[in-house]
């Protein structure tokens, strides 16, 4: 069965929505509360692994039994991951990571004038979860055995799905189908889980937690 089926494992998750710093009171960032993130810990805790939860600016109090690794940024994310993934037996990216942070970060709160809003440059921040999966690929560390990302898509959500698992070398991708009060800040998800080497597994619409616990059962028989 399910229980303790994780006891002795390390698994890392990533919750939350990163903030990129405009100046020193405004960011650019997402919707994402974490709600889906806390369940992967949770239900982690409860079949007995050791969990480090690195969370994004998220307003949920710490699950108890869970190191909590508080960040702001996806550079923080993906330092505080790294560090803790050299570690880990499983790496589950819940997180929503924004793709671009402005270019340079004003020190002073930018001023409003008569010559109206100067643009905001934006620069790529590095995809984590893709790296992650590369250096792993080349034999490098950190190389958890369990790799699994979230993508979040409005159309073609399957097609989408299967050229980002493939892009991004990860073994697990839960494929969320955004919008119609699923998602974002919502107890509530509805799922398809890619699986690398497998067939893909269907999550209708449930608690988060029921689709935590579909993610830990395609995790556990690819640890060895
Ligand atoms: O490419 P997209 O943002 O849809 O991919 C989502 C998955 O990739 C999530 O698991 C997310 O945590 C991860 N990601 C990342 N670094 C980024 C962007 C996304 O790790 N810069």
């Amino acid at each position: 069965g399910r229980e303790r089926d994780l006891a002795g494992r390390r698994v890392v998750i990533s919750a939350g929505g990163t903030r990129e710093a405009i100046d020193p009171v405004r960011y650019i960032g997402n919707r994402s509360s974490g709600l889906q993130g806390y369940a992967l810990a949770r239900t982690a805790v409860a079949r007995g692994a050791e969990v480090t939860l690195v969370a994004a600016n998220v307003a949920l109090p710490d699950p108890a039994g869970v190191t909590v690794l508080r960040v702001e940024s996806a550079l923080e994310l993906r330092a505080a991951v790294f560090e803790a993934a050299a570690r880990a037996d499983a790496v589950v990216m819940a997180a929503a990571v924004a793709d671009f942070r402005p270019a340079e970060r004003s020190g002073s709160k930018i001023k409003k004038t008569s010559a109206g809003p100067e643009p905001i440059r934006l620069t790529e921040n590095p995809d984590i979860l893709a790296e992650l999966c590369e250096r792993r690929r080349q034999g490098g560390e950190p190389a958890p055995e369990v790799i699994a990302g979230f993508a979040a898509e409005t159309d073609d959500v399957l097609a989408n799905g299967r050229a980002k698992l493939a892009r991004k070398g990860c073994d697990l991708l839960v494929v969320n189908q955004v919008g119609e009060g699923l998602a974002f800040g919502t107890p509530d998800n509805a799922a398809v889980v890619l699986v690398a080497d497998g067939e893909p597994v269907e999550v209708p619409r449930a608690p988060k937690e029921v689709l935590a616990d579909v993610v830990w059962d395609l995790v556990v028989p690819r640890l060895s």
